[in-house]
């Protein structure tokens, strides 16, 4: 029988794609480094290679003898402020790897190929909710990193007629499993929701709001979260897309209704019944105004609806997993 390759399944979204995919019956084998990612966030029975995705001599190995039929590539380096500090690393570990890795697909003849892209290859949309053709201007090297790959991606499957890549590009991302089989575990991720957690917790004695002149509602910056479990699901989706013979395609996964930093927090102060330790700094280098997911052609493309569209919901599985909720 045929397995999925998850690169990244250690890390946070990429464990939750592990379970979705145990879930839908489907065999797995993760690689990973483990340079941000955990042994333990492998469920049991997941054969865990350690290995990085630019190890073309690994990753030949491992498509043949486990019989991989398909790729999801989550692994790569996500911090946004770092690839300002540090583009080099950007380049080599999300654009450089993720050629070496598409090439060793494409030559191993494994064609179905599903990519962790970003919102952040649009930089400022300049239309909100952006749809897919929203032209790109990525602000961080980050972003350029992920845009990169994605053309990479394209020009093979122009070249490979047989490899369909299919591209998500996601907003973001958070939560938690609501079984709390999975949740974020590296305690350097920097997302707002698990910031606010923290804060909510006494492990960050306060949460700092960066930048309040942004170009929004009331000033701070404005994202569409979606739920790390719906995202998890959209790649067994489109996996199944994939199976079903569709082409190489480019999709945003996100709701469609965005929220301000303001509001994140005030939501999770509504959960909590108290109010967080809060206060204003300065912007962050390579932080947009504001960016929304038209999300009409996720929707009409795969077979995935979302189930936990819901602001408190997103927060309350997060506080779950942190512990911080009963
Ligand atoms: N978290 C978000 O909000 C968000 C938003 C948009 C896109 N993404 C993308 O989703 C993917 C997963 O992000 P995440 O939040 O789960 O991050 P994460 O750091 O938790 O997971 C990344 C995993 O990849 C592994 N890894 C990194 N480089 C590797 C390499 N060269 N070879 C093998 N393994 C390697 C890490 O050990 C880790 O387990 C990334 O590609 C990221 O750019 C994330």
């Amino acid at each position: 029988m045929s397995a999925v390759l998850v690169t990244g399944g250690a890390g946070y979204i990429g464990s939750h794609a592990v379970f979705a995919l145990r879930d839908a019956g489907r065999d797995v084998v993760v690689l990973d480094d483990l340079s941000t990612g955990f042994a333990e966030a492998v469920p049991e029975g997941v054969p865990l290679r350690r290995g990085d995705v630019a190890d073309t001599a690994v990753v030949s190995r491992i498509l043949h003898e486990d019989k991989i039929d398909a790729v999801m590539h989550f692994a790569g380096s996500i911090s946004v402020p770092e690839s300002v500090s540090d583009p080099a690393k950007y380049y080599r570990n999300n654009t450089c790897a993720s050629l070496a890795l598409a090439r060793t697909c494409v030559e191993a003849g494994v064609n179905k190929f599903i990519f962790s892209s970003t919102a952040s290859v649009y930089g400022n949309p300049e239309a909100n909710p952006a749809p897919e053709d929203t032209p790109k201007r990525p602000f961080s090297p980050y972003g350029w990193s992920k845009l990169m790959t994605e053309q990479i991606l394209e020009d093979l499957s122009f070249a490979h007629a047989a490899f369909r890549p299919v591209r998500l590009r996601y907003f973001n991302v958070a939560g938690a499993d609501p079984a709390r089989r999975t949740g974020q575990r590296n305690p350097d991720a920097a997302g707002l929701v698990k910031l606010a957690v923290e804060t909510a917790l006494g492990k960050r004695e306060i949460l700092e709001i960066f930048g309040d002149d942004y170009a929004t509602r009331d000033g701070t910056c404005e994202r569409d979260y979606i739920h790390v479990t719906d995202l998890a699901n959209a790649h067994v989706a489109a996996l199944k897309y994939l199976d079903g013979g569709g082409p190489g395609i480019v999709l945003n996964c996100g709701y469609g209704r965005g929220y301000t930093v303001l509001e994140v927090v005030a939501a999770l102060e509504e959960v909590l019944g108290r109010c967080l330790n809060k206060r204003r700094a300065g912007r962050r280098p390579g932080d947009p105004d504001r960016y929304i997911a038209d999300p009409t052609r996720v929707r009409a493309t795969l077979d995935w609806r979302p189930q936990h569209e819901n602001l408190a919901f997103i927060l309350r599985t997060a506080l779950a997993w942190a512990g911080a909720l009963p």
